[in-house]
């Protein structure tokens, strides 16, 4: 089991990790008055004092229209057109200073505080939305979706490979620069695919190769297919809630493979990160590890024992802050935790 050194730095490192921890949960309520509303000249001047007095950046709330208007796929992919038996398009209008999120889970300081970047565009945008069943938005080329897979657009070269078309935002933008070859998509829908290919990739402006394969990312998840590819990009999950779930299932596979990045991976890995710290902050106070399981509900259960079979396994004894973030912050060590 892993060991911890009682001494003052790691005593201070402890409580602020655990402090930082709320500290995150007090700034999202204080500024949840804010959000999907128009900010007043008033209340941006209100947000801006609870921005400071966390430390958020407040100096760039104004958005530049361009980097919507700007984007490629918004510009040349039109998707008025798009009716099928359960996917149809809507104009969304988002009104001129409505604060918006623009990107999500962006790491700040050392600890566990984090911002979810926001901001406003200074004219009313129309953005495109599909919608599915009763009413429910279905995908939209919105700014924090594009903002979000920044690192994989940038990555992307050779022949690349992801998995979950969408409305084919990320295959788009790869095919138009210049090191990409080819773009290889495993969707598993089949009705995500027939939209795709009757109404987006006619629009597509590029003559390289796009394959897509009808499949479930599970089964295409291997070393074999995987290493066919120069970058690969995995995105077929809604948000960081269901995106947890699919990671684990992921990383219990096990594929060694070093090429491959994950949308929103810092904020999938924070909802580890919360598990983690309050586990290891148990064991640093020498409490009972078997109570401290019990304490958590059902939801995170095979999280923390996912966590604690990690643990138990080092024989390490941690003596500095710098050796306690490492655990916290290290990707291979989450992913190793998830993959128990
Ligand atoms: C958020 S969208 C991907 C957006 C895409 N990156 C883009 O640029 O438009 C997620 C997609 O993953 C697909 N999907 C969900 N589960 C899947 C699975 N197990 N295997 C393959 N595709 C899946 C969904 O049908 C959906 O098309």
């Amino acid at each position: 089991m892993i060991k911890f050194e009682r001494n003052k730095e790691l005593d201070s490192a402890m409580k602020n990790l655990m402090y930082s921890m709320v500290e995150v949960n007090e700034y999202l309520t204080a500024i949840l008055n804010y959000t999907e509303k128009v900010l007043t000249p008033q209340k941006e001047k209100e947000l801006i004092e609870i921005l400071k007095k966390y430390n958020v950046p407040h100096d760039c709330l104004k958005y530049d229209l361009e980097i919507l208007i700007g984007n490629p796929y918004f510009r040349d992919i039109k998707l008025e057109n798009v009716d099928s038996q359960t996917v149809w398009y809507e104009k969304a209008t988002i009104k001129k200073r409505t604060l918006m999120s623009m990107n999500f889970h962006q790491p700040m300081e050392k600890y566990l505080f984090h911002h979810h970047p926001i901001g406003y565009f200074e004219a009313d945008v129309d953005l495109p939305v599909l919608k599915e069943g009763s009413d429910k938005v279905w995908m939209s080329p919105a700014i924090s979706e594009i903002a979000s897979m920044g690192e994989g657009i940038e990555k992307g070269h050779g022949k690349c490979m992801t998995m979950g078309l969408g409305i084919g935002v990320l295959p788009y933008l790869w095919l138009l620069k210049e090191e990409v070859e080819s773009v290889t998509v495993v969707e598993f829908n089949k009705d995500v695919i027939d939209l795709f290919e009757k109404y987006i990739r006619p629009q597509f402006k590029t003559d390289k190769k796009l394959e897509i394969i009808h499949g479930n990312a599970f089964d295409y998840y291997n070393e074999e297919f995987l290493n066919r590819f120069d970058y690969v990009y995995v995105d077929f999950w809604e948000s960081s809630g269901d995106g947890l779930k699919f990671y684990t299932r992921l990383m219990e596979k096990k594929v060694d493979v070093r090429h491959i990045d994950y949308w929103i991976e810092d904020s999938i890995l924070y909802d580890v990160k919360y598990i983690v710290v309050p586990y290891l902050y148990n064991i640093y106070q020498e409490k009972s590890v078997t109570d401290f399981i019990s304490s958590i509900d059902e939801e995170s259960k095979e999280l923390v024992m996912k966590t604690n079979r990690y643990f138990k396994k080092r024989n390490d004894i941690i003596a500095t802050e710098d050796e306690l973030l490492d655990i916290i912050h290290g990707k291979a060590v989450l992913r190793e935790i998830l993959a128990q």
